[in-house]
């Protein structure tokens, strides 16, 4: 998978794909992220991006000439599966659409600023229109950041075995179970006998049954 970024604040992602899991899926060239500054495609003097809007009030809006020459000059190299608009009145990300998203080829994530991108581009180029939830961020970049994590760790190899995607909170509907590691006491607070039984069958029970447990608790409304 290739993922494509348009951006006014390049300095934003760096780093946010450089360890960990993403890292791996980058090495092993399963995943490649490209940032792009909106800046050095505007055809305006002073690499101006944005301005008043129309009507009038607060705050500036995203021109519609920069976008649409960084994404139609990006389509000279690929043809897109999706081009994402990260913005609070999309459609709220949940897992099923990052796995959805996770089988793609490539991916374009435009990054709004300001009050947002000139409704031009949102009609004739997005075909997908994301939020990270129900706040505000100041831009669309932690939004692009947190859905390629999202999407990245599900290309399928990017995961071993042992870090299965397939036992993640929400892949199911559920929460996860409990976990501990050594030691089997701490401060006095020990490790449920049944996960030091060996017991396959009643472990898996038992993790089945706090799972089930956490969900009623804290997420009824996934139930
Ligand atoms: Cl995608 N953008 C911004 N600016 N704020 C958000 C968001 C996106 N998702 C939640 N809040």
């Amino acid at each position: 998978m290739h993922i494509d970024i348009i951006t006014v604040v390049p300095q934003l992602f760096d780093g946010a794909f450089s360890h960990s899991i993403i890292k791996r899926a980058q090495d092993k060239s399963l995943l490649s992220v490209a940032i792009h500054d909106l800046r050095d495609y505007t055809p305006y003097k002073h690499k101006q991006v944005d301005d008043y809007q129309f009507g009038g009030g607060a705050g500036m809006v995203m021109m519609p000439e920069p976008l649409s020459m960084a994404i139609e000059k990006l389509q000279e190299s690929r043809t897109y599966d999706e081009i994402i608009y990260l913005t609070p009145d999309g459609k709220t990300l949940n897992q099923s659409m990052a796995n959805q998203l996770s089988l793609k080829g490539d991916l374009l994530m435009i990054c709004g600023h300001y009050k947002g991108i000139d409704e031009r581009i949102r009609q004739h180029f997005v075909t997908m229109e994301i939020s990270i939830g129900d706040y505000v961020l100041s831009g669309g970049e932690l939004a692009a950041a947190v859905l390629t994590d999202a999407i990245g760790r599900l290309i399928p190899g990017v995961l071993s075995d042992s870090t299965s995607a397939l036992t993640d909170s929400f892949q199911d509907n559920l929460l996860a179970p409990p976990v501990y590691t050594r030691p089997a006491e701490f401060r006095g607070w020990k490790v449920p006998d049944v996960l030091q039984s060996g017991d396959h069958r009643l472990i898996d029970n038992w993790r089945a049954e706090q799972s089930l447990k956490r969900t009623k608790e804290r997420r009824p409304d996934l139930l």
